[in-house]
């Protein structure tokens, strides 16, 4: 295949529009839903501190590249790869990271749009009432018993899936912004009202105290690795979703402003969420490490015990519901950009046949929790969920930003990435490519290999 594909017709009208629709991908349930519990699980304060220099030396650096590879290649992230690497004379073996990242889609769609349909349900719950004066036991209770019955949670991680595939087969720029524009606010003040019943409860000081006082004691290899795995999965990165949404960047749009607003606006986003949710969980004596069910098990307690919670509570939901939907229309973006690049189907045939496939990979996640909750991957003891999460999170999406990083730092000739980043001096340059080209994809190499050599061998 020789032809070149390149210039789009549709492009994101202002840099504004550019930075909503990042965000709106970064912002999703891996701030509120996923931070806090995988901060509990790995002990607080040291894992937040090597998540934050995770998100400084490797996220701003991948996200930088990625949607400087997006505007350069201007297609969807495989095609894109293919253009750069033929047109600058470098193997076309590099666009493997695009392959990859199509692949790395599906799976985390699969059981991103299952927890999405988890936070469905509980618009519902909250808006009926169903929490309000319920004590910390009920509110368990109540998740437990809702996993428990694959029906109810196929039924609204279906729903999710429907919606998703709506809106991506209208488009990316359409109902993106708006979404965005009115949902990110919203989530932040929430979030405050939230923090603010954790001062009143009693639990806010030993949540910033846990969040924020590092314990080396308690971090793992394994926990540093998840960090890294996170740092990924927060901004977006890896699997070229942020690539895939850069192709849409009008060529005026500074890359490095963006890249950092995008990156504090979720680093924020996800301390506010920890400290809420964690102060909840101290105030009623909870478990820090309770797992995936932490967010619903915890939230509607505090909502439960607020004037107007079920009001506020129900909102809360659905903000996050709309957060996981503008997420969850760039997960798939690569892979619909490529579809619809390569065949003659119309953007919303392509979304219906990415959006099937999807789904049914993810009734295994739904079973994951009922049905099929014995049903272990060998060594690991992991479900099917949690093998779709940890592979992605953990393999996928680190080799995906570690072989971008060296596609900036050294594949492409200097001068074409000094140019497109508008590095004009020296010593910015130089400092630029010993970034991109050395410590961040060493630091990712070290941190994955030590983590894998050290599982091969506790398992062997
Ligand atoms: N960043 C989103 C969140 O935190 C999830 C997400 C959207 C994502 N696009 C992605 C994760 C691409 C990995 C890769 O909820």
């Amino acid at each position: 295949m020789s032809e070149q594909v390149t210039g789009r017709s549709d492009m994101w009208s202002n840099s504004f529009i550019f930075v909503l629709a990042a965000a709106g991908s970064a912002v999703g349930l891996g701030n509120i839903w996923k931070f806090p519990y995988i901060a509990g699980e790995n002990g607080g304060g040291a894992f937040v501190l090597v998540y934050l220099i995770c998100i400084a030396i490797i996220g701003i650096p991948v996200m930088v590249s990625e949607i400087m590879l997006g505007k350069l290649g201007r297609a969807s992230p495989i095609q894109a790869l293919l253009n750069l690497t033929r047109t600058h004379n470098r193997s076309t073996r590099w666009s493997i990271v695009g392959y990859m990242g199509v692949l790395t889609g599906f799976l985390i769609l699969s059981f991103y749009a299952v927890v999405a349909g988890w936070v469905c349900y509980y618009i519902l719950r909250l808006f009926t009432g169903e929490f309000t004066g319920a004590d910390a036991s009920t509110v368990g209770e109540a998740f437990g018993g809702f996993l428990a019955d694959p029906m109810q949670v196929l039924m609204w991680f279906s729903i999710f899936m429907v919606v998703t595939i709506f809106f991506v087969a209208r488009g990316v720029t359409r109902g993106l912004e708006l979404c965005v524009r009115f949902s990110m606010p919203a989530v932040f003040v929430l979030l405050l009202i939230l923090i603010g019943y954790g001062v009143h409860a009693g639990g806010f000081v030993e949540s910033v105290a846990f969040l924020f006082t590092p314990d080396f004691s308690k971090l793992t290899p394994q926990a540093i690795l998840i960090a890294l795995g996170h740092a990924f999965f927060t901004l977006s990165l890896g699997m070229g979703a942020i690539m895939a949404y850069g192709a849409y960047v009008p060529q005026s749009v500074s890359v490095g402003t963006t890249t950092f607003t995008i990156a504090i606006l979720d680093t924020v986003l996800a301390l506010l969420a920890g400290i809420a949710i964690f102060a909840i969980v101290f105030a009623y004596g909870l478990a820090p490490d309770a797992g995936p069910g932490l967010l619903f098990e915890t939230v509607p307690v505090a909502f439960g015990n607020l004037p107007g919670g079920a009001l506020f509570g129900g909102l809360f939901f659905l903000l996050v519901a709309l957060a996981a939907l503008t997420s969850a229309i760039s997960i798939s973006e690569p892979a619909i950009a490529y579809m619809t690049e390569r065949s003659k189907l119309s953007r919303a045939q392509v979304a219906l046949i990415i959006g099937g496939v999807c789904w049914i990979l993810g009734v295994g996640s739904v079973l994951s929790f009922n049905v099929w909750a014995d049903v272990k991957l060998a060594f690991f003891e992991w479900t099917f969920f949690d093998s779709l999460d940890k592979i992605t999170q953990l393999v996928l999406l680190p080799l995906g930003g570690l072989l971008i990083a060296l596609i900036v730092g050294h594949v492409l000739p200097k001068q074409v990435v000094y140019q497109e980043l508008g590095l004009l001096q020296e010593r910015a340059q130089n400092a630029w490519s010993i970034v991109v080209g050395f410590i961040t994809p060493i630091a990712v190499f070290l941190v994955f290999i030590i983590e894998v050599i050290r599982e091969v061998f506790t398992h062997l």
